[in-house]
């Protein structure tokens, strides 16, 4: 969603906030802004559209400065156009403003900021902020810290925000409730940022703002504040975990297609030092001294958005399946606004790549609030899910800058395979079953690299589904997920309309779309449904639909009832969803690419959902 990006130093402030605009263009935006101060002036652009307009714009007017901020915004209140764009400047033009988050009271602020006389040049909420802040700075009197910290008290919802005024020249101010900020400390010089991307070229020195803190910063340093208690926070700097070339895109034409193909080590990366294969095991350190309330659960509710959801319910199957516990897989923002039945020994675990989605982080704090012990399974170190949960395990993925979740996905399926086979053995799998799983993990990354070199062969069966409007995605069991997962990854970056379905219930409504135009993916692995899947095949072929199959072994049945298979080596039954997603995000990919869409920024998405 919306990016933030500040900098205070010695520096001409515009090329590093247009850079850092762009490393934050992956989170998904509709329009840019900048402001930077000059000689006591503050010239703010703003422009809907790409960072690139803005960036033209400003080199025209040939925009400098040693201090100034940048957002891209991705539009909640107010559509996508240049007024609505941050960075917002209150009616004096003396203050800026930009803003991460939804302030959930803007309108009643609004009215009263407008009896005062107010007026309002944007329909955003985060414009209430500016003019609330302005408001106690000119007319009551507050310094610009103070008004700023004034200013929060009185806002309800979530933010990350960076402040300047123009009267106080060298001064940046920022803070966080519900929206992260990353402060980066170089020498002489400061960088703030809604995560790490913008300032890894910089300096790796940075400090987390935690919830309800600000921080002040000027050219002599910078000083950490409670906003509510208005006490000093002091906290250590820690080393950011990112190079360059992971948040670059390197000879790959996208980030989604390096993604895919960094999923022949991110597998391996996640598995790294976990795997038991004597003991038939896996060993999680980040929950290990909470492996008794664990073990004697009495069942999980596994919490997630979109494909982090798809991973948790593969997670039911494993899980129900070695540890013999009762798993309810519920989306976060079902899960948050409801009555579950939780208890002390109710687990709840929240998967999330960004660790960041609103929804999975609301979800978190109230199974807390009734006694649950809470599990994170995240991709970033260090973000919110990660530190408000009691325990949790890093799928270690790598940063994943394409819109479309691909190796945090298989990475969380990594995680959620070792921790059934770790509770597993814990409570009633076989030592020979044990290592069989824990074999077949380290086989992973073999069969990964064979899917990836059918990269091309994809590619040309996509050239034959390119004028269709609709897909159906089958699988049974383990796999009905993964069917979820491929029809999510089409219809997000190729805008084709595509459903998963578990295969038996194709007969209970979809077949009714089939006809010789409509393409069903079928995932068949030769388990204990592989009859009746092929049974389902069977419907699909007498109605004439076009069927696409990925399967573990290619037999002359399944050829005579196909138009196009792809073969994944699969080297155990339940390792086939991890290795069978791998073909179905490459023919959303391929397919995305030759329509023409914009497969990393895909329209209207974003890559961490930080509102409700
Ligand atoms: C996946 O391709 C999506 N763009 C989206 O569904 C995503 O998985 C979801 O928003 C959850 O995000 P999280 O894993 O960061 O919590």
């Amino acid at each position: 969603m919306c990016g933030i990006v500040g900098y205070l130093g010695e520096k001409d402030a515009v090329p590093i906030l247009i850079k850092g605009l762009k490393r934050l263009e992956y989170r998904g935006y509709d329009s840019a802004g900048i402001a930077v101060m000059r000689n006591g002036e503050m010239n703010v652009v703003k422009k809907r559209g790409k960072v690139k307009t803005l960036e033209a714009s400003v080199n025209d007017l040939g925009l400098s400065g040693s201090m100034g901020i940048a957002h891209t915004r991705w539009a909640t209140h107010g559509e996508p156009s240049d007024n609505n764009a941050h960075p917002h400047t209150d009616q004096t033009g003396n203050i800026s403003l930009i803003h991460n988050g939804i302030i959930e009271n803007y309108s009643v602020l609004k009215q009263m900021l407008k009896k005062r006389g107010v007026t309002f040049t944007s329909e955003t909420d985060s414009e209430v902020i500016v003019q609330l802040i302005s408001m106690l700075y000119n007319r009551d009197g507050l310094s610009f810290v103070k008004a700023v910290q004034a200013a929060l008290q009185e806002v309800v919802g979530a933010y990350g925000i960076v402040v300047m005024c123009k009267e106080e020249p060298g001064v940046l101010v920022a803070a966080r409730l519900g929206s992260p900020l990353v402060l980066g400390v170089g020498d002489g010089e400061y960088f703030i940022a809604s995560d790490a991307s913008p300032i890894v070229e910089y300096t790796r020195n940075v400090l987390y703002l935690g919830e309800g803190e600000m921080v002040i910063i000027n050219k002599d340093g910078y000083t950490i504040k409670n906003i509510l208690k208005d006490t000093v926070v002091s906290k250590e700097i820690t080393q950011i975990d990112l190079t360059i070339e992971e948040i670059e895109k390197g000879e790959f034409p996208h980030f989604m297609l390096k993604e895919i193909f960094e999923q022949e080590h991110t597998i391996t990366d996640t598995l790294r030092g976990r795997i038991q294969i004597e003991e038939g095991s896996a060993h999680l350190g980040g929950i290990q001294d909470f492996l008794t309330r664990i073990e004697n659960a009495s069942r999980f509710y596994i919490t997630a958005c979109g494909t982090s959801w798809h991973a948790g319910l593969i997670g039911k199957y494993l899980l129900e399946e070695y540890a013999n516990i009762p798993v309810h897989v519920e989306y976060a923002s079902e899960f948050r606004y409801r009555r579950a039945v939780i208890d002390s020994r109710t687990v709840v675990i929240a998967i999330s790549q960004s660790g960041e989605t609103a929804d999975t982080l609301a979800a978190i704090r109230k199974a807390k609030d009734v006694g649950a012990l809470t599990m994170g399974i995240c991709n970033v170190v260090g973000s919110s899910i990660a530190r408000e949960t009691d325990c949790g395990v890093y799928t270690h993925a790598g940063p994943e800058i394409g819109v479309a979740s691909t190796k945090a996905f298989t990475a969380q399926l990594a995680v959620l395979t070792m921790f059934a086979l770790m509770l597993g053995r814990m409570r009633k799998l076989s030592i020979n079953d044990g290592r069989e799983v824990a074999k077949s993990l380290t086989q992973i990354s073999q069969s990964v690299s064979q899917i990836l070199n059918t990269s091309e062969e994809i590619e040309k069966i996509a050239k034959e589904y390119l004028d269709v409007d609709n897909f159906l995605y089958l699988g049974r069991g383990l796999n009905f997920p993964v069917a979820l997962e491929g029809a999510l990854k089409l219809k997000e970056i190729s805008y084709i309309h595509a459903e998963g379905y578990p295969a038996a219930e194709m007969k209970h409504g979809p077949i009714a779309l089939i006809d010789e135009k409509m393409p069903i993916v079928v995932l068949v692995p030769h388990d204990r449904t592989y009859e009746k899947v092929l049974s389902n095949i069977e419907e699909v072929r007498s109605r004439n639909g076009r069927i696409l199959l990925v399967t573990d072994k290619i037999t002359d049945d399944l050829k005579s009832l196909s138009d196009h298979i792809i073969k994944v080596t699969n080297p155990h039954r339940i390792t086939f969803p991890l290795l069978a997603v791998i073909p179905l995000q490459l023919l959303a990919y391929h397919l995305a690419v030759l329509r023409g869409c914009d497969v990393d920024q895909p329209r209207n998405l974003a890559k961490s959902v930080t509102v409700e």
